[in-house]
């Protein structure tokens, strides 16, 4: 049996020469659960995992993995955990199944044993039709799939996944979130970091958001949604009245009212939720008829925009949250 808590984690830090990757970060994962640390590019993330993995010593500060000292005792950590890192770490010359067996393998997994596993990690990851193709000729998101699978042939107590999605299309990511629900409805306890809200979102039991290298906010992402309080009403009216309406609206509302001419949409945080139907009675006195009314609550995005000042970078090559975040610019 495990223990209770799989990371207990206090005050670690971590320096290189004059750059602070850690400052102050402390955390607690309960066994089986899913924890999601956000944060923007450079917050300390990816040295945070490295010093958990036992792949760095932390400066000061201590850890616990499973209740086992993470300087004092590494190899019994090393023997209940996983990591998948941020960039894959495959064999080119070989076949995808041949990397997963070859992992088995190292792992001590008879030659059997190795390709059984193997095999149905190919399956799960849709990798079926490329198995037996060297992964030289593979593109980046099959890579990936190829990289999760390898740090989930041993079902570990404790994976770490390192922005295990960032750049994949939004299908693969998909089906890297079933593999990860899968292995945690298995028991495995997961620290994941990631810059995609939606996917603390979707994986997370709790979530820490860390900048500069230290923990700025923590707990469950609708504890976190309600600090943030304000909720936003969003309007549609005719392209043609967008300019009246936002006059209206911000004399009712009292708030910034943001236009987006392109769709006919008006969005304005409202504090008080009662305000959107004397809005409503405004601009219906005014002539201008609504199309459409919602009233939001603060996202994710919100959230993160709120505690560091900044949303989270979206990668390059994800379109979708590139456009979000070009609309809300
Ligand atoms: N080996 C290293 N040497 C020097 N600076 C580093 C090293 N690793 C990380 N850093 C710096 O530490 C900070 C945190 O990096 P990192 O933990 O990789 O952040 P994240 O994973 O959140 O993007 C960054 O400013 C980064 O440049
Ligand atoms: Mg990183």
């Amino acid at each position: 049996m495990l223990p209770d808590i799989a990371i207990n984690a206090e005050h670690l830090r971590k320096t290189f020469g004059d750059v602070v990757a850690v400052d102050d970060v402390s955390l607690t994962v309960p066994t089986g659960s899913v924890l999601g640390v956000l944060g923007p590019n450079g917050a300390g993330k990816t040295t945070t995992v490295r010093m958990l993995a036992t792949l760095i010593r932390p400066d000061s500060g201590h850890a616990t993995i499973f209740g086992r000292d993470l300087t004092g005792d590494p190899t019994a950590v090393r023997s209940l955990i996983s990591l998948t890192g941020q960039y894959a770490s495959v064999d080119e010359d070989l076949t995808a199944l041949e990397n997963l067996e070859l992992f088995g393998r190292l792992l001590g997994f008879s030659g059997r044993k190795a390709r059984a596993r193997g095999s149905e990690l190919i399956e799960q990851f849709g990798l079926s039709a490329a198995a037996n193709r060297p992964v030289s000729g593979f593109s980046g998101g099959m890579r990936r799939r190829v990289d999760l699978a390898a740090s989930m042939i041993r079902t570990p107590a404790l994976l770490f996944l390192d922005e295990p999605t960032t750049g994949l299309d939004p299908t693969t990511r998909t089906q890297v979130w079933s593999v990860v629900r899968d292995l945690v409805d298995q028991g495995t306890t997961v620290l994941l970091t990631t810059q995609y809200l939606e996917e603390a979102d979707q994986l997370s039991d709790s979530l820490v958001v860390i900048d500069s290298g230290r923990v700025v906010a923590s707990g469950d992402a609708d504890s976190l949604k309600d600090r943030v309080g304000t909720r936003s009403l969003e309007i549609a009216v005719e392209p043609a009245r967008l300019d009246a309406a936002a006059r209206v609206l911000r004399g009712v509302l009292d708030a910034t009212v943001t236009a987006t001419p392109e769709n006919g949409r008006l969005v304005a945080p409202i504090a008080d939720p009662s305000l959107s139907a004397r809005a409503v009675v405004a601009l219906e006195d005014a002539g201008i008829t609504v199309a459409e009314i919602s009233v939001r609550r603060p996202s994710l995005d919100d959230v993160f925009f709120s505690i560091t000042a900044a949303p989270a970078a979206p990668p390059a090559s994800d379109t979708d949250a590139a456009t979000e975040s070009g609309a809300a610019a």
